[in-house]
């Protein structure tokens, strides 16, 4: 099989949501510190009615129906997640409810976890097994899901909620440029959730954004290499149409990308002109560990980078800027910002993707964009994702109400024996939630 990628996309996300303006008055913070600081300014959340299951099933079934794809049709389906809900029950087999009642229960894969990086993994064993012999024709379908939540303090305004569900095969007008793949991995302890009684994170903020920031530099670095290797020319980001990073707040997408030009000088990349090249210069010989810490490289290289962050990396923004954090959609919410931003205008364009994880795991890959025809065509999937009407129907509720619901979600993490009491009102309609948990913990879904 040729160009297997992905052949069709949808998002989902809560329609509840929160302002980062009001947060920042809220929590006290100084005025700027969300909006300009971070970069974002709303955030979704779920409340007791939904969750990562009922977040997976909104975005596969809406998928199968606007595309026009029957359940027997897929042969893979891989869920990637960190949000745990159950430590041995997979989401992947909560959604096979979507297949089993059309007969089809021939479905491999199980989710995939590692903090943001769990929907690349998953995306990554699906194009693996149709370039397989393992391959059997049918449709892979990839979920990327996370609800992104936070003990009250200096993480909190960096939350959101999501899921990206993604049809994958051959002949796919957004095609993975496998072979480049840059990766890196290693163990530290910048974000992790040793509290299996809890949904918050254990997070040292600075370790977490340094720790984003080399694991960028590396990954980019073996994917240059091997593109280098495999065409015989160097890549620089003058060979990207667009870079979309994972985006835990917008700030630190302005700081990878800046980072990305201050590779390209570093290896003397032809498309710099001799302003940003002598702007650059005084950090040619700067120790690559200080580079992570200078002030002043961080915004002299965001200042020649700003030209082509408009252009390369604006259009990826709009999601995450909206939505806040979604851990492992937050990426893929990217690359549909991209489309709907461009209308799917993006025939022959290469996109380039950073996903990372903390704890950590992370990769550097390539998509290029081919028009397609049909159902499974980059104009078609453009207007299918229907981004606007899902951003015209957010619920703005107040900080305090936010904090209410956190309180309450504290108290149904891992709880048996309820019904949620949040509104049905704030559900889209189509969308799955929550009915009940029962005294054996087991969960029943409805759709509205
Ligand atoms: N106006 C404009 N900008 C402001 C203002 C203001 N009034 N006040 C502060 N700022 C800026 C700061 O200068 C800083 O920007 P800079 O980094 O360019 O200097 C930014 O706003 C944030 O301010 P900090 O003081 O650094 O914020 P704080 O330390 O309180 O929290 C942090 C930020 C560490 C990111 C926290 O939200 C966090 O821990 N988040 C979760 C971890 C995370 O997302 N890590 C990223 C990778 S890992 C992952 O994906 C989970």
């Amino acid at each position: 099989p040729q160009n297997v990628g992905i052949l069709a996309m949808e998002i989902y996300f809560p329609a509840t949501s929160v302002l980062h303006d009001a947060l920042e008055t809220f929590d006290g913070a100084s005025k700027g510190k969300y909006t300009i600081g971070l970069g974002q300014y709303r955030l979704a959340f779920c409340t007791d009615l939904e969750d990562v299951i009922s977040m997976s099933l909104t975005a596969v079934q809406c998928l199968l129906d606007k595309f026009n794809v029957a359940p027997s049709q897929i042969g893979r389906l891989e869920v990637g997640s960190e949000t745990v809900i159950d430590k041995s029950k997979s989401i992947k087999t909560w959604l096979m409810q979507l297949f089993q009642k059309c007969g089809n229960t021939d479905i491999e894969g199980v989710d995939s976890t590692n903090a943001c990086y769990g929907g690349t993994a998953a995306l990554l064993n699906c194009v693996n097994w149709v370039e397989s012999s393992a391959w059997d024709g049918r449709f892979g379908l990839v979920v990327a899901a996370d609800s992104a939540v936070y003990a009250e303090g200096s993480a909190r305004p960096t939350g959101g909620a999501g899921a990206v569900a993604m049809l994958i095969g051959p002949n796919a007008p957004l095609a993975l440029e496998r072979k480049y793949t840059g990766t890196h991995m290693d163990h530290v302890y910048d974000f992790y959730k040793p509290k299996l009684a809890s949904e918050y994170p254990v997070v040292d903020g600075r370790l977490s954004q340094s720790c984003y920031l080399k694991a960028l530099d590396l990954c980019y670095g073996r994917f240059c290499e091997k593109y280098e290797k495999l065409t015989g020319k160097p890549f620089s980001l003058s060979e990207a149409d667009y870079v979309v990073c994972h985006s835990p707040y917008n700030k630190l997408v302005q700081k990878s990308f800046a980072r990305l030009a201050y590779n390209d000088f570093l290896h003397r990349s032809s498309y710099l002109d001799g302003t940003a090249v002598a702007l650059l210069e005084p950090f040619r010989t700067l120790p690559l560990e200080e580079s992570y810490s200078n002030r002043d490289l961080e915004k002299v290289s965001q200042q020649v980078a700003k030209q082509f962050y408009e252009l390369k990396v604006g259009p990826s923004t709009l999601l995450p800027k909206q939505i806040g954090n979604m851990y492992c959609a937050s990426l893929y919410a990217g690359l549909a910002s991209v489309l709907h931003q461009t209308a799917g205008a993006l025939d022959g364009k290469r996109a380039l993707m950073f996903s990372y994880g903390s704890g950590l795991a992370s990769s550097l890959f390539s998509i290029i964009f081919r028009e397609g025809e049909g159902k499974f065509s980059l104009s078609h999937i453009a207007s299918a994702l229907d981004i606007n009407s899902k951003l015209g129907s957010f619920i703005t509720v107040s900080p305090e109400e936010f904090e209410r619901t956190m309180k309450l979600m504290e108290t149904r993490y891992g709880a048996n024996n309820f019904k949620p009491i949040a509104d049905s009102a704030t559900l889209r309609p189509g969308t799955f939630f929550l009915l009940e948990v029962d005294s054996l913990y087991r969960r029943t879904y409805d759709i509205k």
